[in-house]
């Protein structure tokens, strides 16, 4: 049986700040940010938006009336949760008004979370192959105003329907893991922001990538010819490109390289965007891959997701015949309809994060054109309403 991704949508904030700015208020050169690290735009986050209400609104794209009744497994991947006990799947599952006889958990492991939700939903759908499973990746990445991970800060959600026959991706059985504690990126309890060792997880993303490829290589007695395409997970989108030349570097046939260079080009473009969204950032780089319409049925991807502390798999995936009927210009549309916010906006957002907190409070939802709201919270219980 034939089982993979469906559908698939993006959701961010209707505001942006423009990476020039940020450098030029950082007082670095604009293309160490635009070049170097490889971003044109950062996503910033309302205080009225939190994983919950990031993930339903990308969801809303995707889960319509009868998607609602057939559904039966939510999986919420992030690093953001809004909750110690509660799941933001139990959220979602309210404000989409999907069916009470579906089950639903939250998966965390850092970027990797909506990964380990693509595995589960594998092992699901072949013991049930009428299922459809929901599954978002929602994260808001924060590191602070003025430190070193501030240029690589952003956020969003992705929201995939998992099925057998699936219109856009067919995900291969095989993968290949590695697992190792370190400390490269990570976010104590009392933090809505997170401590990193950049340079040390740069290295490591690479390490982890180089490792898992190779050893997919070999165990599947594989080419890296085969692949039309190899996305990454983007923390920034140079990252990719770092770890890709890692492996191409060395080829002799000029045309895979070119190849693969030309794909990856296709598959940063939206990520450029918005910057890092944690657990949603592969599958961003894989619908932006897919927009470009140049991937031929049939064709094989590798995918490489990467979550500090660490995990990473490369796995694949072969693209579905008529896939370009189903990937519209709907994004695209959408990210050019954001407006662009100064550094002194940016940062007075920033500031207005609605932080773990006893008291009662409001956020400025009324300025805030998304459907899902947060709109603040009340005797520590998170108040969410969609705006008609
Ligand atoms: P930095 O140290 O300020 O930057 O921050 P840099 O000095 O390393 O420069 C970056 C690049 O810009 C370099 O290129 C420079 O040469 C180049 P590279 O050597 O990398 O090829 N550069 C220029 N290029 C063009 N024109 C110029 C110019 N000047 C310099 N004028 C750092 C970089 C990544 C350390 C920082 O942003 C950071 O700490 N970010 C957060 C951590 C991160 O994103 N790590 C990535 C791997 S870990 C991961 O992916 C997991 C994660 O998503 C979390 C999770 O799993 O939950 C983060």
């Amino acid at each position: 049986m034939k089982i993979g991704i469906d559908k698939m949508s993006f959701f961010t904030s209707d505001l942006y700040l423009p990476m020039e700015d940020l450098a030029k208020a950082r007082n670095e050169d604009p293309n160490k940010y635009l070049i170097g690290i490889g971003q044109s735009k950062q996503a910033v986050i309302r205080n009225s938006q939190d994983s919950v209400t990031l993930a339903a609104n990308a969801a809303l794209k995707i889960v319509d009336d009868s998607e609602k009744e057939k559904i039966d497994l939510i999986l919420f991947g992030t690093e953001s949760g809004v909750d110690s006990s509660k799941s933001g799947a139990i959220y979602l599952q309210s404000l989409l008004g999907i069916n009470s006889a579906a089950s639903g958990v939250e998966l965390k492991q850092a970027c990797f979370g909506l990964t380990a939700g693509i595995q589960m939903a594998m092992g699901h759908i072949a013991l049930h192959p009428e299922s459809r499973v929901l599954l978002v990746g929602s994260d808001i990445a924060r590191y602070g105003i003025g430190t070193l991970g501030e240029k690589t800060q952003g956020g969003g959600a992705m929201a995939m329907i998992m099925s057998a026959n699936p219109h856009l991706l067919e995900i291969g059985t095989e993968s290949a893991h590695l697992t190792k504690d370190i400390m490269d990126f990570w976010r104590p309890l009392n933090r809505s922001e997170a401590l990193v060792d950049g340079k040390y997880s740069s290295e490591e993303f690479i390490n982890f990538f180089k490792e898992t490829f190779e050893n997919y290589i070999e165990k599947e007695n594989e080419s890296i010819a085969n692949f039309a395409a190899i996305i990454f997970h983007l923390p920034y989108t140079k990252m990719g490109l770092k770890a890709l030349r890692s492996v191409i570097e060395d080829l002799e046939d000029q045309k895979v390289k070119e190849r693969l260079l030309e794909r990856f080009e296709e598959s940063r473009y939206l990520n450029r965007e918005v910057g890092n969204l944690y657990t949603g950032s592969l599958y961003l780089s894989l619908l932006s891959l897919l927009h470009a319409h140049s991937l031929k049925a049939g064709e094989q991807i590798g995918l490489f997701s990467y979550g500090s502390g660490a995990e990473g798999e490369f796995f694949t995936g072969r693209v579905v015949e008529g896939y370009e009927k189903y990937i519209t210009d709907e994004t695209v549309a959408f990210l050019e309809r954001r407006t662009p916010v100064s550094v002194t906006e940016y940062e007075r957002i920033y500031r207005s994060f609605m932080e773990p907190q006893i008291d009662d409070c409001e956020t400025e939802f009324e300025k805030d054109p998304a459907p899902f709201i947060l709109k603040g919270q009340k005797q520590q219980q998170r108040i969410y309403e969609k705006q008609q």
